[in-house]
């Protein structure tokens, strides 16, 4: 039987993309499995979804510490407490710093509801829209220093309509985040994927 790969997911809100991994380790169809769900928020409804999936979970409030190095740390005490292999950002609304990353190089993916290097940050499917763009998507990449800068995985193109809002071009872009996450993760966990600067190659 192939070994999982144990996945920590940081969350900030709704968590449909948490959803759409937790559904695709517990199918099988990727060899992983969610180990810790972590959120800066308390009020994330993605604890509620990992707890009734009996998945640990952590809440790490950034205003209860001293400061961004510490809640960094702790987050960091987490994740290896629970031997995670891969961090996966889904809706994880904060900039990730040094200490995160330092720990995590290489081993921490995100997800975008954009087209990158196009609309990167905060509401990404706001931008397309207020840019007028035809097609926007989805991104997975991993993490560096920068925002939403890393090298790209995989990308999912999504039309936009003339009569868009910035709801309904949201929900088409989710659909493609939904089926692009774990698609990403199963690569990754597969040993799939090489990383050659800017590059990500799948073998
Ligand atoms: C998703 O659309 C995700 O791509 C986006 O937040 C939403 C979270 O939804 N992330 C970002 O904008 C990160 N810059 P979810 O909580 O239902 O997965």
């Amino acid at each position: 039987m192939t070994q999982l790969t144990n996945l920590g997911v940081l969350v900030s809100g709704r968590g449909s993309n948490l959803q759409a991994v937790i559904d695709a380790c517990e199918s099988g169809r990727i060899p992983a499995k969610v180990s810790i769900v972590i959120s800066n928020n308390p009020q994330a409804y993605g604890l509620e979804r990992a707890k009734k999936h009996k998945i640990p979970t952590a809440i790490i409030d950034p205003n209860q510490v001293k400061d961004k190095n510490t809640y960094e740390l702790e987050i960091v005490k987490n994740l290896k407490q629970h031997a995670v292999q891969l961090v996966c950002l889904a809706g994880y609304m904060r900039i990730v710093g040094p200490v995160l990353l330092e720990h995590f190089t290489g081993k921490m993916i995100n997800i975008h509801p954009a087209l990158l290097p196009s609309f990167p940050g905060l509401h990404g499917q706001k931008q397309a829209l207020d840019h007028a763009v035809k097609v926007s998507g989805a991104t997975v990449h991993f993490v560096d220093e920068g925002c939403d800068t890393g090298p790209i995985i995989l990308q999912a193109a999504v039309p936009v309509m003339d009569n868009d809002t910035e709801e309904s071009l949201s929900a088409r872009i989710l659909e493609q985040e939904h089926k692009l996450y774990p698609q990403a993760i199963k690569l990754i966990a597969e040993g799939k994927i090489r990383v050659e600067g800017r590059k990500v190659r799948v073998i």
